[in-house]
């Protein structure tokens, strides 16, 4: 039996402003956006930002449902809206940021499950890395120079 270790390498900030500026404006896109939530039944406002290929950001924030799977994530929502008005563009960057209604959240919160993977077809699909930082209401922001780092042993297809 042989054991594999997998690593991940994330960089830590210990605030926004220690970002570089062309990423401190991508994480404040997110944070403007976050308005734009609609989350009743969470009270969990989530935004992301993506910078694309072509110089473009765009914004999407989460869409909850009465009927509560039919709820969309922030990352899924600009993904598709990148994926709609411009199907042949990368993304290089994604920012995400969220804000509770119940408390102050001092930690980034990284994309769920789903959304790894939904990131992982935008990577796959443009044979491009998307840079993702992760922040909460406040407090630390987390780097990663892929979703691989968040999604060891992916799925990628290959095999269909
Ligand atoms: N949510 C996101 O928008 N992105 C994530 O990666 C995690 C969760 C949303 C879904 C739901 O509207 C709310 O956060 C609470 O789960």
């Amino acid at each position: 039996m042989n054991e594999l270790e997998i690593k991940i390498k994330v960089k830590v900030f210990k605030q926004l402003h220690d970002l570089n500026p062309a990423d401190l404006a991508l994480m404040q896109a997110a944070k403007d956006a976050l308005n734009n939530s609609y989350s009743p039944y969470s009270q969990f406002k989530v935004a992301a930002a993506v910078l694309l290929a072509n110089g473009e950001i765009l914004t999407g924030t989460n869409q909850e449902n009465a009927s509560f799977p039919a709820g969309i994530c922030a990352e899924g929502t600009v993904l598709s809206a990148a994926s709609a008005m411009f199907p042949n563009v990368a993304i290089k960057r994604m920012a995400v940021t969220v804000k509770s209604g119940k408390q102050i959240v001092a930690h980034p919160v990284s994309p769920c499950g789903i959304c790894r993977q939904r990131i992982l077809e935008y990577e796959t699909r443009f044979s491009s890395d998307i840079e993702i930082m992760m922040m909460g209401e406040e407090g630390e922001v987390y780097s990663v120079s892929s979703i691989k780092q968040l999604l060891p042993l992916q799925f990628t297809g290959k095999e269909l």
